[in-house]
């Protein structure tokens, strides 16, 4: 099954679409302004008549307007997800690791404030941090699958506990420098 991918408060679609443009995996934005979650759906019909998105990519992509903490609100398949939450609460940000720590495929997160639960921040600073976080991945991945083939199904589906394995630096409109957190389950 292909990876379902989240952004937790959409805006107009700008994740989204690109999700849905670059990588083959189905692309949900969840925004709680109607007027924003319409101008994403207007923004992904006018990509497709641009030419700027296939149709078989629009297929893969789609805006709903939903509050994100309310239930079923996030997809159960989801795998990836983003958060742009530099201006979220506490309380929001709490509700949102809430939420996607119960999601039994969810991988990894990122968000560009780090997120309330992760025990130790790495800055990416070279080679050998990049190594360890891929090393963490890997030993998450394996003892998540030792878990689900012990429990005798084919994805595991225990909460699970988001540890930050990574922070990059990205270009964004207002700072080509921003930090972006990487946070990643451990089961
Ligand atoms: C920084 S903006 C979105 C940026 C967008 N992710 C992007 O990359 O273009 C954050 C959005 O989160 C939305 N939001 C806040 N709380 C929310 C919730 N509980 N559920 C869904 N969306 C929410 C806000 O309305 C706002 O549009």
């Amino acid at each position: 099954m292909c990876a379902c991918s989240v952004d937790v408060g959409s805006g107009v679609g700008k994740a989204v679409v690109a999700v849905a443009m670059i990588t083959p995996a189905r692309a949900v934005g969840l925004e709680i302004v109607a007027e924003r979650a319409e101008r994403a759906a207007a923004g992904l019909a006018e990509a497709v008549d641009r030419g700027l998105l296939s149709k078989a990519e629009a297929a893969r992509a789609e805006v709903r307007q939903a509050d994100a903490l309310l239930p079923d609100a996030i997809p159960l398949n989801t795998s990836y997800a983003y958060v742009s939450n530099l201006c979220f609460s506490d309380e929001l940000n709490r509700g949102i690791v809430a939420v996607l720590r119960s999601l039994p495929r969810l991988r990894c997160v990122a968000s560009l404030a780090e997120l309330p639960q992760g025990p130790v921040a790495v800055e990416d600073d070279g080679a050998q941090v990049e190594a360890q976080a891929h090393a963490e991945e890997a030993e998450a991945e394996a003892e998540a699958q030792a878990q689900a083939e012990a429990e005798g199904s084919s994805h595991a589906s225990a909460t699970c506990k988001l540890r930050l394995v990574r922070t990059l630096r990205v270009p964004m409109s207002w700072d080509d420098q921003t930090r972006l957190y990487i946070q990643c389950c451990l089961r």
